[in-house]
């Protein structure tokens, strides 16, 4: 079985390395990643830039790899440029494409990889069995905890040479009805990253059911930012109190549909989108305290990172592009005019003390590009769920 990840007539013929058909690609996958080749296929000759092709060996990583495809991969691996022996931090596990493209570019590199779902932490447990032993250290917790799963394993401060962030959700979450994250699959509304792993962390449900309206209408406007939250914490508290408790996405869905006109609209790939999905991103950010979450890992990020060393930060939605980019361009998000922190600072009337200005004012990173890359529109085609991603890069000083 041969699984691809390529880009139609993305190629300029000049540079077109080999010709192949569909039928015999299953003997020539190693030898097309990365590569321009001319396929025949029924329709004739057409150029395909292969990003990825690999053959896989069972059926569980057939789907794990089929279920997640990585986020501008190319794109991030140029800003990490990851090197042999480096020590690297792939803080989003997910299915294991970044960290595989990682070993890829830089075979004798170890990758620490962290993801706080046992999914995929069982995941990386199977992908370390296929390294050397030691290369791949799969670790089971939050960004939060990485302070305490690197001390475990001895690493130290300033000793980690690149960080990457893929932050979200992965399309196994995403795509499995139990895990409670979809919109379109009904199934019990939890959308905990966790699974059952912390057993008093509160799960969707208990969210809807259990916050008055002010504070879901918050939650929505302000994680969602979602125009409409106060409608939609309106019509949520309202079916509560008619037909009792909340318990399905689905369910969820209908009721958030009920403070608009028509369940769907479109994005920005004119695309329907479902109304509730602004809700259901709130929601998720709430439960895994997400935004938090992120703050931290940039922190212990740049805790353990030696000074030169490389961060690289995926994103999928402004809030968290928003605070990537107050860590890597100094900017103070209290400002008015986000306005760097150190022209904060010189325009302030307020007195502050020395240790104050020295603190903010302090040059943490430098970013690798001013510009935030974003995906090209033959990547959104083929991998819708990226469309919106945001990619930055920042250098620690
Ligand atoms: C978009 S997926 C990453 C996909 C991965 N890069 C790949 O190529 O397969 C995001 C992953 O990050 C994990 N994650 C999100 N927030 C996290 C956090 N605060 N701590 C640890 N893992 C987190 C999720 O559980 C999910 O598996």
């Amino acid at each position: 079985m041969v699984l691809l990840r390529f880009v139609r007539n993305a190629g300029a013929l000049g540079i077109v390395n080999r010709v192949v058909s569909w039928q015999c690609l299953s003997r020539t996958a190693e030898n097309v990643c990365g590569k321009v080749v001319l396929m025949k296929s029924n329709k004739g000759l057409e150029a395909v830039t292969f990003l990825w092709a690999r053959h896989c060996t069972s059926r569980r990583k057939e789907e794990e790899r089929v279920l997640h495809l990585p986020a501008m991969v190319e794109e991030s691996m140029d800003m990490l440029r990851p090197q042999d022996h480096q020590m690297i931090v792939d803080m989003t596990f997910g299915a294991g494409g970044h960290t595989r493209e990682i070993l890829l570019r830089a075979p004798k590199a170890t990758v620490f990889a962290l993801d706080r779902d046992p999914l995929a932490h069982s995941l990386a447990q199977d992908l370390a069995k296929e390294y050397e032993p030691g290369q791949i250290i799969p670790l089971l917790g939050k960004f939060s905890d990485l302070p305490t799963l690197m001390s475990e394993q001895g690493v130290l401060k300033n000793e980690v040479d690149a960080v990457l962030f893929d932050v979200g959700v992965s399309s196994m979450q995403f795509d499995r009805p139990e895990r409670g994250f979809s919109l379109s699959k009904d199934g019990p509304l939890d959308m905990r990253m966790d699974g059952n792993r912390n057993t008093g962390q509160p799960t969707a449900a208990d969210v809807v059911n259990v916050l008055d309206e002010q504070e879901l209408s918050l939650i929505i406007k302000k994680y969602g930012e979602e125009r409409l939250a106060r409608h939609i914490a309106h019509a949520i508290v309202e079916s509560r109190y008619t037909f009792g408790k909340i318990t399905r996405t689905k369910q969820l869905a209908d009721i958030v549909s009920t403070a608009f006109q028509g369940s769907h609209k479109r994005d920005k790939l004119m695309r329907h989108s479902h109304v509730a999905t602004k809700t259901f991103q709130a929601l998720r950010i709430f439960v895994n305290d997400e935004l938090n979450e992120l703050n931290n890992g940039l922190e212990a990020a740049r805790y353990f990172l030696k000074a030169g060393g490389r961060c690289v930060a995926l994103t999928f939605h402004s809030l968290e592009d928003r605070i990537v980019k107050r860590h890597f361009h100094g900017i103070v998000m209290e400002s008015k005019f986000n306005m760097g922190a150190s022209a904060h600072y010189r325009n302030s009337l307020r007195v502050h003390s020395l240790q104050d200005v020295m603190t903010v004012t302090e040059k943490k990173w430098t970013p690798i590009s001013r510009k935030v890359a974003i995906p090209s529109y033959a990547d959104s085609l083929e991998n819708p769920r990226v469309r919106s991603t945001k990619l930055r890069g920042a250098i620690k000083l």
